[in-house]
């Protein structure tokens, strides 16, 4: 079967837009398998910028097919405004299919994102405010809504008024109907027409959002998403067997970066920070929030690879390293006087670890134009030789800037026959 999963190492914002843009170009399909609008990434092409949010990045070619999984929660309000903006700028949007089974994010979750964030106060997660938690809980708790449902008027109704605690308006009823009519000829049991395309050996590219420490198993509890970005989440949020899932590609920055509150070992701040904040454009697509900045942290990465089976890397925003001297890179923490190579799962435990860091030269030279392996300077291979070594995963994607020909590919990503 012919699919490749891209999936996050970080805490998201490594540039999965960036290689999933340049992947999408060689996919048949493109699917999005959990979160919702939580998600977001602005796409560069023919000098016009687009952020996507909601709508996979498959959309900006006619023959692709777009798939929004069963696993995502979706604000179909929001759904219908990204769409109208696409197609305001000439893009057509007919071939989105979305999962009868995911679930609708409706105005009363982002309600309770506020109000959840205001009851925690200093312990707040730092959320989007796109009501993505309460969503996924009313759907845990089996109190939520699928698509499936949400496009037939009495269904929504009938929905509606069993959130007695949430009383809907008529003006709001309104706008939830029209929504559904709009959305109503794309939703359709997405996992059958996937299976098929994976019986035809299409080429199904897997577009995770967020990154595996967002992750609500693996990530870094309680500061983490509701959702499971990881590979092992896919045949899940899809309806697909686990077999299919087998090239993953781990999207990493040369650094790290965090938005939200949570703890992260390696984070620094200062002037250094700044300069890399400035240098690398580090600030949400979504909220606009400046991110923190730290240096990359190969125990994250380990583990990352453990949880999503990389098997190969993409490594963003090299480039931004520029002048920085020496390049730090954590190898291990130090927990109670012990050395460690994993994560805790306990945040309390996690939030005691010391980073243990080696050091590199850093390099000079504007790499912004290399466009070769070979032609990098002896530094920053060496810096990339490291990231092989320490993680035993070979790099597939160097990123020198955020345009597409700012890309040095050194694998044939879906080449299977
Ligand atoms: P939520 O997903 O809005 O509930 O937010 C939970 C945590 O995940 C917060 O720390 C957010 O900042 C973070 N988060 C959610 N989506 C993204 C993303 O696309 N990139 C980076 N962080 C994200």
């Amino acid at each position: 079967m012919n699919t490749i999963t891209v999936v996050g190492t970080q805490w998201g914002d490594e540039g999965k837009g960036k290689v999933t843009d340049y992947l999408a170009q060689k996919a048949d399909y493109v699917v999005r398998y959990q979160g919702g609008n939580n998600a977001g990434h602005t796409i560069k092409f023919e000098g016009k910028k687009y952020a996507l949010h909601l709508i996979p990045s498959g959309i900006f070619k006619p023959a692709c097919i777009n798939v929004m999984g069963n696993g995502m929660v979706i604000n179909p309000l929001a759904l219908c405004e990204e769409l109208e903006g696409l197609k305001k700028a000439g893009i057509a949007t007919k071939n989105l299919k979305i999962s009868a089974a995911a679930h609708v994010v409706l105005p009363v979750h982002l309600r309770l994102d506020h109000l959840s964030e205001e009851r925690k106060g200093s312990n707040s997660v730092g959320t989007t405010f796109r009501g993505i938690g309460p969503a996924y809980t009313d759907k845990a708790s089996r109190t939520g809504i699928r698509m499936g449902d949400f496009i037939h008027p009495h269904r929504l109704k009938r929905h509606l008024k069993s959130m007695a605690s949430a009383p809907c308006e008529d003006t709001l009823y309104e706008q939830l109907e029209a929504a559904a009519t709009a959305l109503r000829p794309l939703v359709e049991n997405t996992g059958e027409c996937l299976y098929k395309a994976l019986l035809e050996n299409k080429k199904v590219l897997f577009e995770g959002a967020q990154g595996t420490m967002l992750c609500l198993d693996h990530g870094t509890y309680p500061y983490v998403t509701s959702s499971s970005p990881t590979a092992a989440s896919v045949a899940l949020n899809t309806g697909i067997p686990p077999q299919a899932i087998h090239e993953v590609l781990g999207v990493t920055k040369a650094y790290t970066t965090r938005v939200g509150h949570g703890f992260f070992a390696t984070e620094f701040s200062g002037n250094l920070a700044d300069k890399i904040r400035l240098q690398g454009h580090e600030f949400g697509t979504t909220t606009q929030r400046p991110r923190r900045i730290g240096w990359l942290d190969l125990v994250v990465l380990n583990h990352a690879k453990r949880v999503n089976g990389l098997t190969s890397l993409a490594i963003m925003l090299l480039d931004v390293l520029q002048g920085v001297h020496p390049l730090k890179v954590c190898v291990a923490y130090q927990l109670d006087g012990q050395r460690i190579n994993d994560i805790p799962s306990s945040i309390d435990d996690y939030q005691r670890v010391e980073p243990v860091y080696i050091e590199l030269d850093g390099f000079n030279d504007d790499i912004s134009s290399v466009k070769h392996y070979e032609d990098l300077p002896k530094p920053a291979k060496t810096y990339l030789k490291t990231i092989e070594t320490l993680t035993g995963v070979p790099i597939g994607i160097i990123s020198v800037g955020p345009s597409r020909e700012q890309t040095i590919v050194l694998h044939d990503y879906f080449m299977k026959k």
